[in-house]
């Protein structure tokens, strides 16, 4: 598995990250198999966050890998924080209590990584930033970073967290890249000239902020899988002839084209399926060309100005 630094850090993370959101479908011995193909394979960046099953993902992961000392040290632990029932809550207090239930369902003592899981309106960053430095004080925390945010929602954290935010998870896929199509698409009248996140993707590249894309499968907000849907055919068509160029699945093909691009993105798998979790790992070492790359854009229906 080929790696890249998290961001501006020095950590060494794989470029796939196996996500664990979907984990409290797995009865345990299913899960001691997930977990186990993933550190086979080297990926052994997880992704959790407390509200995946209620917290239940977080204790099931720590019960299938049978966490320890000396399993902790070869797994990179992400989770994140911030999504309550009926809102957002960024405040020091519970980003504190957060964390010590997460370390407490991962059975750890620290987490590699810490996101904010989604913007809270009502954010004070003078809170973040005392939460960070308490954190990171206690060695609660290594590194520390946001999801689902914009360039002006990260500047203004900035200005009071201390710690260089080293990742934002957003949604990205093929069917999904309004990201990249605003940047085609600069100064013109059409749809596609949209900018709906403050052009996130240069402001990462150009800050050392990893993108992590989430649902790297799915279209629409979880509204289903891409492949293999017969409301993507020509997308469909082109990932195949691809796949069967490189001797790999269509599974492959699409986490490659995520891979793909300059902003060395770590996308967040979600399947609970080993087979599948190999066809994702797999895509560490297909380097599409640039042809390629566009000719996948352009059959998810996309055009260039
Ligand atoms: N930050 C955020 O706001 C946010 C939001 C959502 C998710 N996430 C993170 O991102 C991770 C991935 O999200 P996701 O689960 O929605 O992503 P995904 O990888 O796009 O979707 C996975 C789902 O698609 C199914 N699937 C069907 N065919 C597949 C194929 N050929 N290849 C791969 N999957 C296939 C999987 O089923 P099988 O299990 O049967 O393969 C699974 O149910 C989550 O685990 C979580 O860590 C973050």
């Amino acid at each position: 598995m080929r790696t890249i630094k998290l961001g501006s850090s020095s950590l060494d993370v794989p470029v796939v990250a196996v996500g664990c959101m979907r984990m409290d479908a797995l009865e345990k011995p299913e899960a001691e198999r997930f977990v186990y193909t993933a550190l086979d394979e080297g990926a052994h960046f997880f992704d959790h966050a407390d509200i995946y099953g209620g917290g239940a993902c977080e204790e099931i992961f720590a019960d299938a890998i049978g966490m320890n000392s000396r399993v902790r040290e070869q797994v990179i632990l992400q989770s994140k924080c911030g999504i309550r029932e009926g809102m957002f809550d960024f405040s020091k207090k519970h980003i504190l209590a957060s964390v010590d239930g997460i370390l407490k369902r991962l059975k750890t003592e620290y987490l590699d990584v810490l996101l904010l899981h989604r913007p809270d309106s009502l954010m004070e960053p003078e809170e973040v930033a005392g939460a960070f430095d308490e954190l990171e004080r206690a060695s609660k925390v290594r590194h520390f970073g946001v999801s689902d945010q914009h360039p002006r929602q990260i500047e203004l954290l900035k200005t009071y967290v201390r710690q260089p935010l080293v990742a934002n998870q957003l949604q990205l896929s093929i069917t999904n890249a309004t990201m990249i199509t605003s940047g085609f698409n600069v100064n013109m009248e059409n749809d596609a000239a949209v900018d709906r996140d403050g052009y996130i993707l240069d402001y990462c590249r150009q800050h050392k902020i990893t993108i992590q894309p989430w649902s790297p499968f799915q279209y629409g907000f979880f509204e289903g899988v891409f492949l293999d849907s017969d409301k993507f055919p020509e997308l469909n068509a082109k990932i195949d002839e691809l796949a069967e160029h490189y001797g790999v699945s269509n599974t492959t093909i699409v986490l490659a084209w995520l891979l793909r691009h300059p902003a060395k993105m770590q996308p967040v798998t979600g399947t609970m399926n080993v087979g599948r979790l190999k066809d994702c790992c797999k895509a560490s070492e297909i380097h599409l060309s640039r042809e390629e790359w566009y000719s996948v854009y352009l059959a998810a229906g996309n055009t260039l100005p």
